[in-house]
């Protein structure tokens, strides 16, 4: 059996802090909260903030807007639109990764276990090191190339292959918010992550692959024929299961998967 050292400073062992609700509040809700700080020396803790929830709001990112304000100022996390656009506030809430603007805290059971994305590097509390990942992004060079003249006016699309991009319903790959659910949640990422290039990246890259607009398809596709960034993929299905926009990105890996086996006939 493979002996696992965990770094130093990784093991969620110190002990938590519990806030109390304020004195008379009758709606109450515990969210139990990681908390870590590189400023200090201390591991990792979860602690225990007791809510009013007739001052809170429905999210869970409100929850969190109303601990930070009123309770404690420290608390760290990353949010921007709060309606499910930018895909900051990803975070593990009751074992799932999710978007907390998104998350209805009646949708949780008792206490609200809340946990930075897994098997990310943390940069305080609820903040995921997103450095590598993005670095992956890079990688599928996620813009259009061309090689023909460009157009006088833009270079159009018919509304059929927009619909390819967009899909139907809007679940398309183009409507991915790059929150990284998917990819926090794929066993093969969490153990090949440092070469396997994620559901997140692929999805991207199908993307690209599909925009009738873009002349690299090759050269894309020999960018992804390798062993690990796109092979690792087992078909787990993880990913599809917990994006938070119900998007598809096992699927996507399939179909580039069938472009590698079509171009070799
Ligand atoms: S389908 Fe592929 S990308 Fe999605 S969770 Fe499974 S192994 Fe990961
Ligand atoms: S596919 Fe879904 S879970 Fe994955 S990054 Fe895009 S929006 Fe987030
Ligand atoms: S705050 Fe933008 S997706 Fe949640």
């Amino acid at each position: 059996m493979v002996q696992l050292t965990l770094p130093k400073h990784s093991k969620v062992n110190a002990k938590g802090k519990t806030y109390d609700a304020p004195e008379g509040a009758t709606n109450v809700r515990a969210f139990e909260i990681y908390r870590w700080s590189p400023d200090d020396d201390i591991n990792p803790r979860r602690d225990t903030f007791k809510i009013d929830m007739d001052e809170a709001g429905t999210m869970v990112l409100d929850a969190l807007i109303h601990i930070k304000n009123n309770v404690d100022p420290t608390l760290t996390f990353r949010r921007s639109c709060r309606e499910g656009i930018c895909g900051s506030c990803a975070m593990n809430i009751d074992g799932t990764n999710t978007l907390a603007c998104l998350k209805p805290i009646d949708e949780c059971k008792g206490t609200v276990k809340i946990n930075p994305l897994p098997h990310m590097p943390v940069v305080k509390d609820l903040v995921p090191d997103l450095n590598h990942v993005y670095a992956q992004y890079e990688v599928i060079e996620p813009w259009m190339k061309t090689s023909s003249p460009a157009p006088t006016k833009e270079r159009l699309q018919s509304p059929e292959d927009a619909d390819k991009m967009n899909g139907h319903d809007g679940k398309g790959p183009a409507a991915c918010i790059l929150c990284f659910c998917c990819s926090t949640s794929c066993p093969s990422y969490w153990w090949n992550g440092d070469r396997y290039l994620g559901p997140a990246v692929l999805l991207q890259a199908y993307r690209w692959l599909i925009d009738t607009r873009d002349e690299a398809k090759g050269e894309r596709l020999d960018q992804l024929e390798d062993p690990f960034r796109l092979y690792r993929c087992h078909t787990i299905m993880n990913c599809t299961k917990t994006c938070p926009k119900g998007l598809n990105p096992a699927k996507a890996i399939a179909e580039i998967k069938k472009m590698m086996v079509a171009r070799q006939h």
